[in-house]
């Protein structure tokens, strides 16, 4: 096999089983982490207009992302400053924040705008904001810090702009939001999509197409890349596939039907490919910037991770992923697949709602996914056996692939600094 150079030699090859699996872990990864890094809460298009708010829940703590009147975004605990109930249940519009228990009422930015018998609380002065949270967007992601010691997030982000400069997230919108509750833990929801070498057993209808383990992997800083080469067989592969084979097994053809995409005589899957995608990428981003995309932009798999949970597909690949603990339960996540498409103009279209997809239920129940749905099904069918098997005590440890999960070792050495 092809190796590319290691990024990350002398790393950990091992991590405890106990951080998918054990209740003081997940408890130490709130308290250490999600109270104090930079996460994704929601699109700046889920919040076009002045008092759209997206109720962000990360474990027990819950977040209302608000749009101002002026424009900006302003982020506040989900929590009544009196006894505590939580504000708002789900995402909305709203003029100001009135606590059903009392009537106690904020304002969209979170100072004090009305308080029922106000006479009665000699501790409580004119000013009484909500609790603030941080917040800052890049790529159109609007991300929140509830540590208000925390730094820039462009410190956090660090080369990682650089990386989309050519293929702007914030020129899409969410024109898909779908999530399901998956039975494991959301780390290992997670790296169940950060390696392409799970092709070979989970996903085996794709091997005709995919290079899975002529993969290259690189990590820096807060965040980690795969490159996979997509229209050409793989390696594993031991009979040589017509062109129209990669391409079928790219576009899921059913023995029964007839071919998806025609690859043209003495044409190549690659080259079919990208003729189409850049043809089909004209009416968004012009002619000019359309065809001046290369046929590695439009046919490979670049899947980017930021730590701790989010993945933006480069190029003009629309997937975006989420993963996120579901509520404090170590053995459960949630799982959401984003579809960032570009727009045309400059105001993007309103983010769509997101759809769950419920527990235990197949992603093809969502056509909107497309070829996505199935893939899905697939890397679904294992995690919750994953989860039984760490959780029945039989390792002490999880045991990685030196190169090709270089992704889930860059993510847990991370994880490791923050611990530290
Ligand atoms: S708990 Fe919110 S007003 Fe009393
Ligand atoms: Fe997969």
């Amino acid at each position: 096999m092809y190796r590319w150079t290691n990024p990350l030699p002398g790393i950990a090859l091992t991590v405890p089983v106990e951080r998918y699996t054990s209740q003081a872990f997940h408890d130490l990864e709130v308290e250490v982490v999600w109270k104090h890094v930079w996460q994704m809460a929601c699109r700046v298009e889920d919040i076009l207009d002045a008092g759209d708010f997206v109720k962000y829940d990360i474990a027990d703590v819950s977040v209302l992302v608000v749009r101002q009147r002026d424009g900006s975004i302003k982020a506040h605990r989900n929590i009544c400053l009196h006894r505590g109930r939580t504000l708002k249940e789900a995402d909305g519009k709203a003029d100001s924040f009135q606590c059903p228990f009392h009537g106690i009422t904020w304002d969209l930015d979170g100072s004090l705008k009305a308080m029922p018998c106000k006479w009665d609380f000699p501790q409580v002065g004119e000013e009484w904001p909500l609790i603030p949270v941080q917040v800052d967007t890049w790529g159109g992601f609007v991300f929140i810090n509830l540590d208000p010691e925390a730094g820039p997030l462009a410190d956090f982000l660090g080369d990682l702009p650089k990386h989309f400069e050519t293929w702007p997230l914030e020129k899409r919108y969410k024109q898909v939001h779908v999530g399901k509750v998956l039975r494991c833990n959301w780390k290992l929801a997670q790296e169940a999509f950060m390696e392409s070498w799970h092709v070979v057993a989970t996903h085996a209808q794709l091997l005709p197409g995919i290079g899975d383990t002529i993969t290259k992997y690189d990590a820096w800083g807060n965040f980690s890349r795969t490159l996979t080469p997509n229209g050409i067989p793989s390696p594993h592969l031991r009979w040589e596939p017509t062109e129209q084979e990669m391409m079928d097994a790219l576009t899921d053809r059913n023995l029964d039907q007839a071919p998806v995409v025609i690859v043209p005589d003495g044409a190549t899957t690659r080259g079919t490919m990208s003729d189409n995608r850049r043809k089909h990428l004209e009416k968004d981003l012009g002619v000019e910037v359309a065809q001046s995309l290369s046929d590695a932009e439009m046919c490979d798999s670049m899947p980017y991770t930021l730590f701790p949970n989010l993945h933006p597909w480069g190029s003009y690949n629309r997937t975006c992923y989420r993963f996120r603990p579901y509520g404090n339960d170590p053995g459960m996540s949630i799982f959401e697949c984003m579809i960032l498409s570009p727009f045309e103009g400059d105001t993007p279209p309103r983010g769509a709602e997101l759809q769950m997809v419920d527990l235990d239920t197949s992603w093809t129940t969502v056509p909107a996914l497309g070829l996505l749905a199935r893939v899905f099904d697939q890397d679904d069918a294992n995690l919750p056996h994953v989860q039984k098997g760490l959780e029945s005590g039989s390792l002490d440890e999880v045991t990685f692939a030196d190169y090709q999960e270089t992704k889930i070792r860059h993510f847990h050495m991370v994880l490791e600094q923050w611990l530290a």
